[in-house]
């Protein structure tokens, strides 16, 4: 399962590119398997308010997080809220993108995916 935010649409199309089942981060919303989650970065490097309190109730099946940015904000904020949550919760940060990102970005994710996050899952229902 993925989980995402987005708020201009880049992070909508990442996921577009992956074979996963994904849902959008909405108020009060709580996910009972593992997942990947998949965010823009706010404001300074920030995470978004959204995702912040998502975490609040879901960070324990949070497998890995995927964060998209935009180089122009700077080597240290790039991309920042991928770091921000990956020190926070102690979860492999799984990539930075640039944007939409690449091909190789999604082949990435989705190679993580299969093995961290959906196999899992397959395992434990077994
Ligand atoms: C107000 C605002 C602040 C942003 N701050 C950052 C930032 O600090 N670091 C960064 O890497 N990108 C920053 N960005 C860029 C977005 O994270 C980036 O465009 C991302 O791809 C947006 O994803 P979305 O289209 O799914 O919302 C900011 C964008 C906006 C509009």
């Amino acid at each position: 399962m993925i989980a995402y935010a987005s708020r201009t649409g880049n992070v909508r199309y990442i996921v577009s590119k992956l074979q996963a089942q994904a849902i959008e981060i909405t108020e009060n919303l709580i996910i009972d398997k593992p997942y990947l989650l998949i965010t823009y970065t706010d404001k300074l490097g920030e995470v978004p308010t959204r995702v912040s309190q998502f975490l609040e109730t879901n960070s324990q099946l949070c497998r890995g997080v995927v964060a998209s940015g935009n180089s122009n904000f700077g080597n240290n904020l790039f991309a920042a809220a991928g770091d921000k949550i990956a020190m926070a919760y102690q979860i492999p940060l799984v990539r930075k993108l640039e944007l939409r990102g690449f091909q190789a970005d999604y082949e990435a994710i989705q190679q993580f995916y299969e093995t961290r996050v959906k196999d899992e899952y397959l395992l434990k229902v077994k």
